[in-house]
């Protein structure tokens, strides 16, 4: 699949097959994600995966989802959920722990963001789906997981093979989009 393509046809994915996720196969899409751009190179991004039933079904929780019951169905019929985290305190920082630029602390989300957008592109390329969840508790997740206190989440992202075909929701185009000076 060529990268155009791969843009393109990435869609978010809320509803999946009743079929496992190899980790071999997962272990080679964070082994191709991990080559996303990142502040100074600092690879902030941690992906934590995970694939037991049982702790799926308690991530599957609407305190988890803040209520919010299209995700507690989709974190439910995933065959695995990403918990994508960063690092605290290394990107956008200097080494001694000053803010490098006035965007302060933004730019681990940036990187988090760069890393979950490039994963979700290779696991469409090796015939996943995946979405992007923002409406997450992260004080209810780590009652479920255990997560280093050193790292924050960036985002909730269930995977499995698609069980729908969503057509892409309407896009601007560039002449919304782009402005020259
Ligand atoms: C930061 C971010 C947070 C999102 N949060 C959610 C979410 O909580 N639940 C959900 O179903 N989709 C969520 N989405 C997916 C968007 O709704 C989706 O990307 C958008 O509607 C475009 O559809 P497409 O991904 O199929 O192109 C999120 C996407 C992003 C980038």
């Amino acid at each position: 699949m060529d990268l155009v393509t791969g843009i393109k046809e990435r869609r978010s994915i809320r509803k999946f097959q009743d079929k496992k996720v190899p980790r071999e196969l997962l272990e080679e899409i964070v082994n191709i994600s991990a080559y996303a751009p990142s502040w100074k190179n600092t690879q902030v991004a941690r992906y934590m995966i995970v694939d037991d039933e049982q702790k799926i079904a308690e991530l599957a929780n609407e305190k988890v989802a803040y209520g919010f019951e299209g995700n507690v169905a989709a974190l439910k019929g995933a065959a695995a959920i990403l918990i994508l985290t960063y690092v605290k305190g290394r990107s956008g920082y200097e080494r001694d722990g000053s803010f490098s630029t006035k965007k302060e602390d933004r730019w681990q989300m940036f990187d988090a963001g760069i890393a979950a957008q490039t994963f979700c592109l290779v696991a469409h390329e090796k015939g996943l789906g995946t979405v992007i969840q923002g409406y997450f508790d992260e004080d209810e997740i780590r009652k479920v997981v255990e997560i280093p206190e050193d790292q924050e989440i960036a985002a909730l992202i269930p995977i499995g093979y698609p069980d729908i075909e969503p057509a892409a929701p309407p896009r601007k185009d560039a002449s919304k989009l782009l402005t020259f000076r």
